[in-house]
């Protein structure tokens, strides 16, 4: 029996992460598990930590379906299926995901054109924060369409919105179907009007189960779903279980070309505020991100977005000036 680990879909799927912290390795240890890919690079400017990370990782390897390597340059992202950004500072406790734009925004300045670069076909998706001004960003300095350029965005507080309500309705979060859209980040919006569980929206599930819709409760229910990585980091300074998860489930319908639909954030045009990354449902596939997905929004939904999509765009024009 071959000892090389078995291609994922049996052709050779290379992803790179940059940046080899808590959220890149935990990423590489979700990816070596899921046997979406084949080789695994890591690139980190700490090589000598990055080096450890990958030794430690390829001794996961017995249960691993991929090769991991470290690289100190860029041209090692040729030939990759997507690209992860995972590098930056992160979140302190009481600082907000806009408070680290400056530094953050920096660091794409100088690794994003390397990588389109060496790798002007790939798929760049974005984790580091805030997200949103960073996907946009990393837009402009790769010059790649805008369905090349996600970020995990609200694929996050969506998964967190559903274990919440799955926790508060005693369902799998599976059969939850409600989705977080807009901002990574404080204007986050739920979609409260199409949120259900079990082809029900939430009002009628409550009547058919026979018990009360409680406002409050769903209230605290977007409060914990919006403050949940405050209230993480507080704890244990940083969050990397979540995040990594996702990253790996945004990266599964790219290598399978299923266009599953996600929450992420890419660029798009918006009425009354212009081109804005902000995270709505978006098909996923080989191709990247298509936001050809309808969502039928009321007026207060409406608003809440735009009020959302005016706060990024806004950092975006003053974190460039
Ligand atoms: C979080 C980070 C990824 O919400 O912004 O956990």
């Amino acid at each position: 029996m071959s000892h090389e680990p078995s291609p994922a879909n049996g052709k050779s799927i290379k992803v790179v992460i940059v940046g080899a912290g808590s959220v890149g390795v935990t990423t590489a240890y979700a990816l070596l598990l899921s046997g979406l890919a084949s080789e695994l690079v890591l690139i980190d400017i700490d090589e000598n930590r990055a080096r450890g990370e990958a030794t430690d990782l390829s001794h996961a390897a017995h249960f691993a379906h991929a090769r991991v390597r470290v690289a100190s340059d860029y041209a090692a992202c040729e030939g990759a299926t997507a690209v992860i950004i995972t590098a930056g500072v992160n979140q302190k406790p009481g600082q907000t995901r806009m408070d680290l734009v400056k530094t953050n925004y920096g660091l794409f300045e100088a690794v994003v054109p390397q990588i389109a670069k060496h790798a002007p076909d790939t798929i760049l998706i974005v984790a580091t924060n805030p997200v949103d001004v960073l996907t946009h960003a990393a837009y402009e300095l790769s010059g790649f369409p805008k369905e090349r350029v996600i970020g995990s965005g609200t694929a996050m507080d969506t998964t967190r919105f559903r274990h919440e309500l799955g926790l508060y309705y005693g369902v799998n979060p599976r059969n939850v179907h409600a989705v977080i859209i807009g901002e990574h980040g404080d204007s986050q919006l739920p979609v409260w009007s199409l949120a259900s569980i079990a082809g029900m929206r939430l009002r009628d599930y409550c009547v058919q189960a026979g018990r009360e819709y409680d406002e409050k409760a769903m209230d605290d229910v977007a409060r914990r779903t919006r403050g949940a990585a405050y209230e993480i980091i507080q704890r244990k300074g940083k969050t990397n279980y979540g995040v990594a998860s996702v990253l790996v489930s945004i990266l599964e319908p790219i290598v399978k070309d299923s266009d599953a639909i996600v929450t992420v954030s890419r660029v798009g045009m918006y009425e009354g505020v212009g081109p804005v990354a902000l995270s709505m449902p978006c098909k996923l596939n080989r191709e990247g991100a298509h936001q050809d997905v309808p969502l039928l929004l009321n007026e207060v939904e409406k608003e809440g977005l735009k009020t959302s999509a005016l706060g990024i765009r806004e950092v975006i024009l003053s974190v460039k000036k």
